[in-house]
């Protein structure tokens, strides 16, 4: 499938015993974090160690994100205070990957202005890793390796960042093109993976101990539809509830226009499935809505909404939502607030629209004002600390299971972890209950999260 496996034996004849250390930071998406888990698992490979303090290492990726400008900026500025550590250490390589690098004007940019870069690796190459990675060791200049090579799934040992919770990905890549976003073009076509992969590895995870389990995709409810109609989202959902063992089941992002009640039956029959779906509305205008090339309406979005509250009422939805699209108007903008209050997330993910060269709204008039689109974020946000204070009280008195992930770093003596609803937990407890799951009673409410005592 690829000729990885000589160039991994030569870079590791190359490297010998001298252990070279490796910095490797992901950008963006937990689709993106998996890819530089799969990266580091090829380094490792190689022969490679891993260092978290890039002034000590031998090997610098950058696995970067193009979904908003801030994005990338975030990353130019990083590349650019790396020329200093390349004039104190040579021999020091610098590869940037990611879904920057699939934007043909920004990898021109990274060969035109920063010198420092050797190597540019597209997103879905990763298998090429490898090859390119020999030729910066025997001294080219600038290597690019752009091509779309397979997605690098099945045989791709990682180097995983938790030890009790891991991201599995279901399919790449988007058909949906909604008008403001860069993804479909720096992802390419979705592709699903092979239902007896995916059930296999999950197994495999429980197996070795893995306590939360994270289906990944752009839009999870479309799996499956590449794969001739054998396996559904829900179907799939209902496969692995079967695996034996104690975890749980997350997934995201699920896109509204395909959350069917099939969907809904499944989480609610499937006693690992978590209590939480990440549903990004994005807008509650019908007009920006259409304009997004989103494909639902905000009605359509209350009846799914509705569905799900009626099976329980205190399950937990959360949300994207993007401020400020092109020619978002005040009307507009309410009809979010609307749909915020009539919905009541448990949180928000939002963001001022960001506009990506190249996608539809990119083309789009925009005669609202930078200050006005941040007045609205200011707004959005009073709005949902209000509702998030408010719905949190709903679970005072309730019980809820919670995985504890570390320990509080706003209360001595406590623990933090995320309930079933995706909601955090403080408690007081040891950092020996890390990685463990804890029945708590909730006693008290804040904005961002519930305190609990185990019971
Ligand atoms: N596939 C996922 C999310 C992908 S990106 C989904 O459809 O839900 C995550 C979020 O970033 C999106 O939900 C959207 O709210 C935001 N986003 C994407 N493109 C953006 C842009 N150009 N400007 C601002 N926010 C954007
Ligand atoms: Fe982007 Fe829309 Fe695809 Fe999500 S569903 S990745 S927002 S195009
Ligand atoms: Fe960013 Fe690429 Fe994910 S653009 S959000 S890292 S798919």
């Amino acid at each position: 499938m690829n000729d990885n496996t000589a160039a991994v034996s030569e870079i590791k004849r190359l490297l010998g015993e001298s252990l070279p250390l490796a910095y490797v930071r992901s950008f963006g998406c937990q689709l993106n974090v998996s890819d530089g888990e799969k990266i580091k698992g090829l380094l490792r490979k190689m022969g490679y160690g891993f260092t978290e303090d890039e002034s000590e290492a031998d090997l610098i990726i950058l696995n970067t994100c193009a979904v908003r400008e801030n994005a990338e900026d975030r990353v130019f500025g990083i590349v650019g205070s790396m020329k200093k550590l390349k004039e104190l250490k040579p021999s020091l390589i610098i590869g940037i990957t990611g879904c920057m690098t699939a934007q043909s004007h920004v990898a021109e940019k990274i060969r035109q202005s920063y010198p420092q870069v050797d190597f540019v690796l597209g997103t879905s190459a990763i298998s090429g890793l490898p090859k390119l990675l020999l030729g910066c060791l025997n001294g080219e200049r600038f290597a690019v390796d752009i091509s779309e090579y397979d997605d690098f799934s099945e045989e791709a040992e990682q180097v995983r960042e938790s030890s009790f919770k891991a991201s599995v990905p279901i399919m790449f890549g988007c058909n949906n093109f909604c008008t403001y976003c860069i993804v479909p073009y720096v992802r390419g076509r979705e592709r699903s993976r092979r239902p007896e992969d995916i059930i296999s590895e999950v197994a495999g995870l429980v197996r070795s101990g893995y306590k939360e389990i994270m289906l990944l995709g752009q839009n999870v409810n479309s799996y499956g539809s590449d794969l001739g109609g054998d396996m559904s989202f829900p179907q799939l959902l209902r496969r692995l509830n079967e695996i034996e063992g104690d975890f749980l089941i997350r997934f995201m992002s699920s896109h509204p226009k395909d959350a069917s009640s099939e969907l809904i039956d499944a989480i609610f029959e499937c006693d690992k499935v978590a209590k939480h779906l990440h549903l990004p509305v994005q807008s509650g205008s019908d007009e920006i809505l259409h304009r997004m090339n989103r494909r639902y309406t905000a009605e359509k979005y209350l009846g799914i909404a509705d569905e799900i509250y009626r099976h329980d009422p205190d399950f937990s939805l959360t949300t994207d939502i993007i401020v400020g699209f092109p020619d978002e108007s005040e009307e507009d903008f309410q009809a979010t607030l609307d749909i915020m209050e009539r919905v009541k997330f448990d949180n928000i993910y939002s963001f001022i629209y960001s506009k990506r060269t190249g996608t539809k709204a990119a083309e789009m008039a925009d005669g609202v004002t930078d200050e006005e689109k941040s007045r609205r974020m200011r707004r959005l946000l009073e709005l949902q600390r209000g509702i998030s204070t408010e719905h949190y009280k709903r679970f005072i008195g309730k019980r809820m299971r919670v995985l504890v992930d570390d320990v509080s770093k706003k209360r001595e003596g406590f623990v933090t972890g995320k309930s079933s609803e995706f909601i955090i937990v403080e408690l007081e407890g040891s950092s020996s209950l890390i990685g463990s799951f804890v029945d708590v009673e909730i006693t008290d409410a804040m904005n961002w999260a519930v305190i609990g005592k185990i019971i």
